[in-house]
């Protein structure tokens, strides 16, 4: 292991930044490459047959071309379809994100709690599962939106957005039977926490929001512990699979979040 070796941070667009912070808090000196499968994008609204196989493919030509130690697979929809794949693929630590409904069924007073994430990671039986597993005695209400991951991405871009937007995200939780008495929103995607501001601004009562990026800050270090790190880290770079759209009206967000240069390959 080489101390310049990075930690690849994966998403499909700006989500993965929700990740990055709380890496970059714990892991200061860790080089840190942010790769965005911007052709792939929204994954949120693909097959899970096409993400089983486009992930671990994309996601092992990243981490060779960035030299990675680890990866973090920063996108709950790639993480709860594709990482059992990615893992049985790729020869290095692979850290996964998947939705906090075992602090939200811990800390609920109310037990009936919200799961706002993708179409696709709403629907998925590993939801299911985390909720019978760690919930089995809440009310667990699922909400699918590509609308919020539209919002983030335009916030990211600098782009004003429509607070009664984020209102009408949350009707779709609230709305539902027992919605009203929902007293925590477990952000199950990526790109939700980078409008956490804005839900909170738009729910029609206080909730606590809860999101995995803390836990995945303290996996990578659990997993990196031993491991040696350069004096003074490289600025992170963007490693880009482009799409047909512009990269430029990011820059500055990517740059608030410390990445300065945009790659693509
Ligand atoms: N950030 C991704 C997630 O956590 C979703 C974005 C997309 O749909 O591509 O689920």
């Amino acid at each position: 292991m080489r101390p310049e070796q990075p930690i690849l941070i994966f998403d499909t667009g700006v989500g993965g930044l929700s990740i990055l912070e709380p890496v970059r808090k714990l892991l200061p000196h860790a080089p840190i490459v942010y790769a965005m499968d911007r052709a792939g994008y929204p994954y949120g609204q693909k097959p899970e047959s096409e993400l089983a196989i486009r992930v671990p493919a994309l996601l092992g030509r990243l981490c060779e071309h960035a030299d990675a130690r680890l990866a973090v697979i920063a996108c709950n929809t790639a993480s709860v379809i594709a990482l059992d794949p990615v893992r049985a693929a790729l020869d290095l630590p692979i850290v996964g994100t998947v939705p906090a409904i075992k602090p939200a069924a811990e800390q609920s007073q109310s037990r009936v709690f919200g799961v706002l994430g993708t179409e696709s990671t709403v629907r998925q039986p590993y939801v299911e599962n985390l909720s019978m597993k760690f919930a089995s005695d809440c009310t667990v209400l699922r909400h699918g939106t590509h609308d919020l991951v539209e919002l983030a991405e335009a916030k990211l871009r600098s782009e004003p957005t429509d607070p009664a937007a984020y209102a009408r995200i949350l009707d779709g939780l609230f709305s539902q039977p027992r919605g009203e008495e929902i007293d925590t929103i477990v952000l199950a995607c990526t790109h939700f926490p980078l409008v956490e501001e804005e839900l909170a601004a738009a729910a029609p009562k206080h909730v606590t929001f809860l999101h995995g990026g803390g836990g995945i800050a303290r996996r990578v270090a659990y997993l990196t512990a031993e491991q040696p790190w350069p004096d003074r880290p490289p600025p992170s770079t963007a490693l880009v699979i482009p799409d047909d759209g512009d990269i430029e009206p990011y820059r500055q967000g990517l740059r608030d979040f410390g990445i300065e240069a945009i790659e693509t390959l």
